[in-house]
């Protein structure tokens, strides 16, 4: 079956943004005016996900606020004219059930899919790290299908330069792609030394998982600092059936550091109906 439900892991700290994470959590920094959580959300809708598990933690209650209503907001905006913005703030969590999970220990990425089992049930997920914004929906929606068509788990891939390996998880591939970008995968490793990477394709942050991974996860031995790693209990996942992985050009942003977070918003601004032309002004003038 094609994967229904989505679990976005947003428990971390945002160490990397503070002081701004102390109040606002990383994943409602604004991309423009919108929060990246609700970005990662539209994807998913978009490939086709009715249901959103969000796995936060009891520090981030702005998480959850997010999607609450907001009647006094929304009647003061009808009320002023603008219904465009009262019509987007309804429409938040509206056309996806969106539903919390706690992780309140930082555990790492295995123990936060898991904090997402009785969301999930014993069906196929998809798994979405709100650090990395995608273009569209069409790798998700491409890995569902591919995850359906083979009824084994799926990775988002990209090739990087063979330095930059030992920030990721990296695949060890079974042969060649195929004309569609899929590859089966033989195993795969966590953040590799460069010597010893099994390739230049890593794991991007999109995922499609059948659902004995939450076993797996329960078997996976914790690693430096108590992590539990998502890629070993994937690497359980291959040693056992089909496993394969989509790599595609989709246009994809890491927000998860300043930079990255600053980059994803110059080219969306360069890009927004509403700013785009007079941002696209200043910017020439000013570099
Ligand atoms: C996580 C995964 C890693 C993957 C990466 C993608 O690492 O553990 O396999 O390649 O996301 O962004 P992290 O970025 O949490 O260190």
């Amino acid at each position: 079956m094609r994967a229904r439900t989505a679990v976005i892991p947003a428990a971390g700290m945002g160490t990397r943004f503070l002081p701004a994470t102390k109040a606002v959590p990383k994943e409602l920094l604004p991309m423009i005016d919108t929060p990246a959580l609700q970005l990662i959300i539209d994807e998913a809708v978009g490939a086709g996900i009715e249901h959103v598990v969000v796995v936060t933690s009891h520090a981030k209650p702005a998480i959850e606020h997010y999607f609450e209503d907001a009647p006094e907001v929304i009647a003061k905006l009808r009320s002023t004219g603008r219904d465009h913005v009262a019509d987007r703030l309804e429409r938040i969590g509206r056309d996806v059930e969106v539903i919390f999970a706690y992780q309140d220990e930082a555990l790492g990425l295995g123990h936060a899919v898991g904090c997402g089992r009785d969301g999930v049930g014993d069906e196929p997920f998809a798994v979405l790290l709100p650090d990395e914004i995608m273009g569209d929906s069409s790798l998700l929606s491409q890995m569902c299908d591919v995850s359906a068509a083979t009824g084994g788990s799926v990775v988002g891939l990209k090739h990087v330069p063979l330095a930059e390996v030992s920030a990721y998880g990296v695949i060890d591939p079974s042969g060649p792609l195929d004309e569609h970008g899929v590859v089966r995968i033989r195993t795969m490793v966590e953040k590799p030394p460069v010597a010893e990477a099994p390739s230049d394709l890593i794991i991007i942050g999109r995922y499609v998982l059948t659902p004995d991974v939450f076993e797996k996860i329960g078997r996976v031995q914790p690693g430096a600092g108590g992590e539990i790693q998502l890629t070993d209990a994937l690497r359980m996942q291959a040693a056992e059936g089909p496993f394969h992985g989509v790599l595609s050009d989709i246009r994809r942003f890491d927000t998860g550091n300043p930079l990255g977070w600053l980059t994803a918003v110059v080219e969306m601004a360069l890009e927004d109906e509403r700013i785009g032309v007079p941002f696209r002004a200043w910017l020439r003038g000013r570099v």
